[in-house]
């Protein structure tokens, strides 16, 4: 069968390319608009254009009121499944709306309104969501920061986004671990310079916090006294424009970026994106299995399925664990999940435990018909064992936190392509992708460059960074004029399929999550006995690529190397959080450097790697290499 004859991709994205403002404008009927766009683009806005200039709208009232006016208010919204919490509970679009009222009118009496932030440092939990939709809907700007951050990275976001008020709750549950949140908030605060006026925290029952008089609130009590007197707030209007959310994201340096999205184009793409990416009808049950802290689970564990009328899976576990391989199986078949996204690296740990998929067979997953994969390269080791296991199509698709969406997929929706694996395949309408020399000329077909997309991006894609213009154009459009540099390598081949095969900055993948090298070398050299550092991502079987740091002592240190390793490992667990998953520190004589003093990280890498690497020319004294090489050996790695 020519799977590619009956897919209506190539018709759709020609004419999302010839005619943009008349594809989105069509896109933009499946939202409920309170006045229309007075232009669709508006090149002269902001940075590089803006979409949707002069809308008004509110994105809460998209997610959950016009589905209960319109016949859905008795359907599930959120599934809310934790087996680490033993926990399972179901919201219909009804129920959370009414949760979603309370909370917004509670964040008013505490003086939040449009255009103020609010941090959210939450593990999975339903309030989670229910904290961001109240926040759109009085038009505060939300900024979710991922549990696993430690209180310095909490305290970076806070300074930057200056929040009136931060919602957390008492602790996070990872396997066979409470993990306490407060201390780690308290800290933050301590360590920040704006303060927040107020805290709202969810006490949790595995480790209830202690309550700082006068700062912090008691959630449960606030919900409860909201309901008993009746508390609503209604949906404030806001422009397409306004920010909707800012996510902080990793950038070259320890300072991370806050990424802004705004109200009208996040919705007109995401909601697209439901039925014509991922091919999904209002009222199917759909599975994002990552967090609410990343974008993926912004875009679509909350946001997305609730703007389609979608019912969505909020879990709170893990892949393996919680409590065994056959965790995802369960989840799909109990709730008749029609389809799952999640990271490969999540597959990898199934495959691991469970090579053969035995837990697998126990389940009923006759309802399932597609697994996404995001959030790093599948590799098709994972792809091809998860096609043979599920037997539905595996779709890798390729996105970043900028853009809030998917730059290159297999769009379900509109017919199937070939899959060809290690490709995500071909870019979504609005975006046009190119690949490029260092001169920013196209280069042919199957040759590795930069990825670059052309301007303007489509919408939901960033605007710009939070109250940073100059750092958004440095940072993306500057080197490449005209276009927005992704930081991402790779070729088309001759059909137009992408294949991302890696940065070109220094940020590496861990788990799925991103991280900058850059921002754990400032944590290492903040170490009293360390004189210089190197961080690299080497291969890991399980998270794709994870830190190992290299460090040079100050002459005179006499202490034992192994003791300042470890407290060296301690410091960027304490320091960025153990999502960094940073475990791998090794003391070292000298670092390898070109004449010039420019450190050689990519041939220590591959050493890691086990690569193949050839002597760099400009290299100072090839012998340190060697002496790289027995260290990593020492420690276990490229042998
Ligand atoms: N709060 C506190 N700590 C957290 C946390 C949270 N929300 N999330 C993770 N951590 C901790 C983990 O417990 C772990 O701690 P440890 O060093 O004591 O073991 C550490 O951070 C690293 O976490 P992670 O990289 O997630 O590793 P893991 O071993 O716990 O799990 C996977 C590995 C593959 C199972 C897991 O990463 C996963 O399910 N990933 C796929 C989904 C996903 O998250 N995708 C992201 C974007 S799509
Ligand atoms: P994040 O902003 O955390 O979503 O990370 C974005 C980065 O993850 C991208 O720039 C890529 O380097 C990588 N990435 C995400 N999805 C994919 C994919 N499908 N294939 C290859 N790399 C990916």
């Amino acid at each position: 069968m020519d799977v590619k004859s009956q897919s209506r991709y190539h018709e759709v994205y020609a004419r999302a390319q010839k005619d943009p403002e008349g594809f989105w404008a069509e896109a933009a009927r499946e939202i409920d608009w309170i006045e229309p766009a007075k232009r669709i683009f508006d090149p002269k806005e902001g940075v590089y254009g803006r979409w949707f200039t002069g809308a008004v709208c509110n994105t809460c009232y998209n997610a959950l009121d016009r589905h209960v006016a319109r016949g859905r208010a008795d359907q599930t919204a959120i599934i809310y499944d934790s087996p680490v919490a033993n926990a399972k509970r179901r919201f219909t679009y009804a129920e959370l709306l009414d949760e979603v009222k309370a909370l917004a009118a509670t964040l008013q009496d505490f003086g939040v309104t449009k255009g103020d932030r609010v941090i959210l440092y939450m593990p999975m939990v339903p309030e989670a969501a229910i904290a961001m939709l109240a926040c759109a809907r009085i038009g505060a700007v939300h900024s979710v920061v991922f549990g696993g951050f430690a209180a310095r990275e909490l305290a970076t976001r806070i300074d930057d986004a200056k929040p009136k008020l931060i919602l957390s709750a008492s602790c996070g549950i990872e396997v066979g671990r409470v993990v306490p949140y407060k201390p780690l908030l308290d800290e933050a605060i301590k360590l920040a310079r704006s303060k927040p006026h107020a805290c709202i925290i969810l006490q949790r029952p595995q480790a209830e916090a202690a309550m700082i008089g006068g700062r912090d609130h008691d959630w449960a009590a606030l919900r409860e006294q909201a309901k008993r007197t009746g508390k609503s707030a209604d949906c404030v209007p806001v422009l397409a424009t306004d920010p909707l959310y800012i996510l902080y994201t990793s950038g070259t340096t320890g300072i991370p970026k806050g990424v802004v999205r705004d109200n009208g184009g996040h919705m007109v793409a995401l909601k697209w994106s439901m039925q014509h990416l991922y091919g999904i009808d209002p009222g199917e049950v759909w599975w994002t299995a990552s967090d609410v802290g990343w974008v993926v689970g912004h875009s679509y564990i909350v946001y997305a399925p609730l703007f389609h009328g979608a019912t969505s899976i909020l879990y709170e576990g893990k892949p393996v664990g919680t409590p065994n391989a056959g965790a995802f199986w369960r989840v799909i078949s109990e709730h008749g999940a029609v389809a799952l996204f999640t990271a490969p690296t999540a597959f990898r740990a199934i495959k691991k435990e469970d090579p053969q998929g035995t837990f697998f067979g126990r389940y009923d997953l006759s309802k399932f018909r597609t697994l996404f994969l995001a959030g790093e390269r599948a590799d098709p080791d994972t792809l091809v064992w998860a096609e043979n296991l599920l037997h539905v199509p595996v779709i890798d698709h390729w996105w970043q936190t900028e853009t809030g969406w998917c730059i290159a997929g297999n769009p379900m929706g509109l017919g199937q392509l070939p899959v060809k694996h290690g490709s995500p395949t071909v870019p979504m309408p609005g975006y046009d992708v190119q690949i490029v020399d260092e001169a920013a000329k196209p280069v042919p077909a199957n040759k590795m460059g930069s990825i670059v997309i052309k301007l303007p991006l489509p919408p939901a894609c960033l605007p710009t960074l939070w109250q940073q213009d100059a750092r958004f154009r440095e940072s993306y459009l500057t080197e490449f004029p005209g276009y927005y540099k992704t930081a991402d390598a790779g070729f088309k081949d001759e059909d137009g399929y992408l294949y991302i095969m890696g940065r070109t900055d220094d940020i590496i993948n861990v788990a799925g999550h991103r991280l900058s090298t850059g921002g754990i070398e400032e944590v290492l050299a903040s170490h009293p006995d360390v004189a210089e550092c190197a961080v690299i991502g080497i291969k890991d079987s399980l998270k794709g690529e994870v830190p190992c740091g290299f460090v040079v002592l100050k002459s005179g240190v006499a202490r034992a190397p192994n003791a300042i390793e470890r407290e060296i490992v301690q410091l960027v667990r304490d320091k960025i959080g153990p999502v960094a998953a940073f475990k791998l520190a090794i003391t070292v004589a000298r670092l390898p450097k070109t004449r010039s003093g420019k450190i050689l990280r990519g041939t220590m890498k591959k050493i890691a790697d086990g690569d193949s690497w050839t002597m760099p020319a400009t290299i100072d004294d090839p012998a340190i290499l060697d002496e790289i090489g027995a260290s990593l050996k020492e420690h276990g790695v490229g042998a």
